[in-house]
């Protein structure tokens, strides 16, 4: 069982939530699309833990973290690694930020803070990462945090991946 996650960077706060952040939740789950209701958010909640609960070093199911902004703490978006389907070969590295936040690096902080957690502390062996074809800002997140661009899957999205043994500590 893995316990919860804080990892800060330069600007930002990236963390496991808990039933503490229920308004937070609400508030922000689907950012700029406005709130949801409080009771769909402490489902969500209980979702993220009991995710986070299955997570073993080595082997993770499924990491949702909070980006917080480090000095006004307000919630910003959502970054992690989803594994829930367990046929694809690595944990899926995904990222979303609110809209008045964009272009200014944060999602590539956020995104590295991950990888390097997946990297050091989870001991993960590899990450993928997939952006749809229109989607030029994720796909240029993925390069700039070091990913190798594999070309187009089978959804005609960008798919990058990136193993332990080729990453730069
Ligand atoms: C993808 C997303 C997270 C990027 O967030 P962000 O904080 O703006 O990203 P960054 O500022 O770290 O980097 C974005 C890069 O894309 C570039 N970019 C953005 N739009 C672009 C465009 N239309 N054409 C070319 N480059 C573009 C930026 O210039 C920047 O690159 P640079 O630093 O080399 O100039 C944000 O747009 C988002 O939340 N989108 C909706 C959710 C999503 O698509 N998530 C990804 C899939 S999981």
């Amino acid at each position: 069982m893995m316990k919860p996650v804080l990892i800060v960077t330069k600007r930002l706060i990236l963390r496991t939530v808990t039933m503490e952040d229920t308004d937070t939740v609400a508030s922000s789950w689907k950012l700029d699309e406005g709130p949801i209701p409080l009771q769909e958010a402490k489902k969500k909640i209980t979702w993220m833990l009991a995710n986070h609960e299955q997570n073993v070093s080595g082997r993770l199911v499924h990491l949702c973290l909070a980006i917080i902004h480090k000095h006004t703490r307000e919630f910003i978006g959502w970054c992690g690694l989803d594994h829930l389907d367990q046929r694809k070969v690595n944990p899926v590295l995904f990222y979303l930020i609110k809209m008045r936040y964009w272009g200014k690096g944060l999602a590539t902080e956020a995104a590295k803070a991950v990888v390097d957690y997946a990297f050091n502390k989870l001991d993960l062996a590899g990450i993928d990462g997939a952006a749809s074809y229109e989607n030029i800002a994720s796909k240029r997140v993925m390069e700039k945090i070091g990913m190798r661009y594999q070309g187009l899957d089978d959804e005609g999205g960008h798919f990058f991946t990136l193993n332990k043994d080729e990453y730069d500590f």
